[in-house]
């Protein structure tokens, strides 16, 4: 798809550039087949929402996207490169980080300890037996930077298991921010939250996009308009629909599809 020219960097178009791009995606669990010619690409700096009823193949889409499942048939390209065949961590190492539809934080250690851990696992030192205690100093210093980002600094010793849930949502997606990515996915961020903390989330979203590709599977449709500019649609694993926030949300097919009544 190509919209506007995006943000220039040295002078080159880089709103142009492909970040993300799927070619005839298909995935079956056995006689099952959740996922059926799924193509699409996303520019560099796009937010993108996917949609679909329950059950229409998002989070699988995810997975296959994240190297967490292989696909039946067809590519992904991340950056330009086909990373079809490699796997999460070698995904991840390119720039990709996802959220997941359920909490992955360690629920017994503190809020600050997990997002050390976090940098630390994304670091090339991730391997060393042995890491510098100033090193440990600097991450704790990025640490507590990145909570103080998101108005969270009075709960880096929370353990996590004593955070509100919309609180653990917000360090779930500063996990991911922590480790800088090109491109990231966030499965149902909002998923569970009462609306006051479904805001807080869409807020932080939408601070923390700047120059970042991010890929948002959702539910709340408030959320969705808020955040996205383009949607695509799922339905029975196949896009039905793609196209500019607008153009969906006045799509008869879609409402349809959808909701059975109003976008
Ligand atoms: N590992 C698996 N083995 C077999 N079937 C699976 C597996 N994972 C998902 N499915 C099936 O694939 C279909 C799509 O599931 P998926 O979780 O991708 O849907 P979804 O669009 O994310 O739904 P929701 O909105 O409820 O999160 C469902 O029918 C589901 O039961
Ligand atoms: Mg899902």
């Amino acid at each position: 798809m190509n919209g506007a020219p995006g943000s220039t960097v040295n002078g080159a178009p880089r709103g142009d550039e492909v970040c993300l791009a799927l070619g005839g995606v298909s995935k079956r669990f056995g006689s099952l087949s959740v996922l059926e010619d799924v193509s699409f690409s996303i520019r560099h700096g796009e937010r993108c929402g996917i949609i679909g009823p329950n059950g229409a193949g998002k989070s699988t889409l995810f997975n296959i996207i994240a190297g967490d499942l292989p696909l039946t048939r067809g590519s992904v390209h991340l950056l330009g490169s086909d990373v079809t065949r490699l796997s999460a961590h070698a995904r991840a190492r390119r720039g990709l980080a996802r959220t997941f539809q359920t909490t992955t934080l360690f629920p017994r250690l503190s809020v600050i300890e997990n997002l050390v851990l976090a940098l630390q696992a994304h670091s090339a030192e991730r391997f060393a037996m042995l890491v510098p205690r100033s090193r440990y100093r600097e991450r704790d210093a990025e640490a507590r930077a990145l909570l103080e980002r998101v108005g969270l600094a009075s709960r880096a010793n929370a353990t996590v298991d004593a955070l509100g849930y919309g609180e653990k949502r917000q360090i779930e997606i500063l996990l991911a921010l922590a480790q800088r990515p090109q491109l990231l996915l966030l499965d149902e961020p909002t998923a569970g939250l009462a609306p006051s903390d479904a805001s807080l989330v869409t807020e932080m979203l939408k601070r923390e996009h700047a120059g970042l590709t991010m890929v948002l599977i959702e539910h709340d449709m408030g959320v969705v308009f808020d955040v996205v500019e383009r949607l695509i649609v799922l339905h029975y694993g196949r896009v039905v629909a793609d196209g500019p926030v607008d153009a969906i949300r006045g799509d008869a097919n879609v409402q349809e599809i959808y909701l059975g009544g109003k976008l």
